[in-house]
């Protein structure tokens, strides 16, 4: 068999026993967005991000937006009970019964704890499925040059960065032709208040996790695709029976 088919192999089986939830962390421009839109492809799982959620209702002007405009533009975190309520009612839906991977969320260590009991709740308290929590580690000065040089389309939502632009120019959408904007949280001040909340109230997620559910660390400073190759051997590593021990892979 070749590599190619090993690992379509290996893929396909992932989600065939129980479901899989893949809860993605990393600091701000680490490459969740990245890697889990490419997991969701390969995985054939939903990718749930939180923050594109909250950015959908900003661009339909929604209530919801409303409420949540003035936090994400400072780079705070937005209200408890807004974010719940939408990450719950999506993971609710039936495309998400196979697994899914969230993108985000949970934030805190009490959004940890509140996902635990809704999906203890909703599973009448029986066994809901594997769980692997994928940390992207990379360095702070990677970080910043990332956000610094990250575009997104107005209307598709894709994702750019000038930075792999050899001509160095701000391009428009390759999908719509759309003039790429950069994200209103990505200004210096926003920025440095996102790294030191993903620090000091995302980062101990892992202590809570730590002992009742697989955690990988991927190292993300390395072109996406090699990262994407690390975060599925990982994810293939932990969804066998055999669970490797943790270490930067
Ligand atoms: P959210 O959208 O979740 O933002 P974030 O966590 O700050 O993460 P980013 O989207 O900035 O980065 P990323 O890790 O996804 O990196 P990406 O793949 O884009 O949240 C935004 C806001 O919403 C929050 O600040 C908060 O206000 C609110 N919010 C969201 N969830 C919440 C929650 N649970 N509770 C409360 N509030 C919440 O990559 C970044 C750039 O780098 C891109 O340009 C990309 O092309 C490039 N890149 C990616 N990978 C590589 C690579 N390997 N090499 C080189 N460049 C790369």
């Amino acid at each position: 068999m070749c590599n190619q088919q090993v690992k379509e192999k290996n893929v396909n089986s992932i989600g065939e026993n129980r479901s899989l939830v893949v809860i993605a962390l990393g600091a701000p421009g680490s490459g969740k967005g990245t890697q889990c839109t490419k997991l969701a492809e390969l995985l054939q799982i939903p990718h749930i991000s939180s923050g594109d959620m909250l950015r959908a209702h900003l661009r339909a002007n929604s209530s919801f937006g409303g409420k949540a405009q003035k936090a994400i533009a400072h780079g705070r975190l937005v209200d408890d009970n807004l974010v719940l309520s939408l990450v719950f009612q999506r993971i609710s839906a039936m495309d998400c019964a196979a697994g899914f991977i969230l993108d985000g969320f949970p934030r805190t260590v009490e959004q940890a704890q509140a996902l635990d009991a809704y999906r203890f709740y909703k599973s009448k308290g029986s066994r809901f499925g594997r769980e692997i929590v994928l940390q992207l580690v990379v360095r702070s000065a990677s970080l910043v040059q990332r956000l610094s040089g990250r575009r997104v389309c107005p209307s598709c939502a894709s994702v750019f960065n000038v930075n792999a632009d050899a001509s160095g120019r701000e391009a428009s959408c390759v999908f719509d032709g759309s003039q790429l904007v950069s994200r209103t949280d990505d200004c210096e001040e926003a920025i440095a208040r996102r790294l030191q909340i993903y620090e000091q109230q995302t980062l101990p997620i892992l202590s809570y996790y730590a002992g009742r559910v697989e955690i990988a660390q991927v190292d993300g400073d390395q072109p996406a695709d090699a990262v994407t190759a690390q975060v599925l051997r990982a994810i293939i590593c932990y969804s066998g029976e055999k669970a490797k021990p943790g270490g930067l892979l």
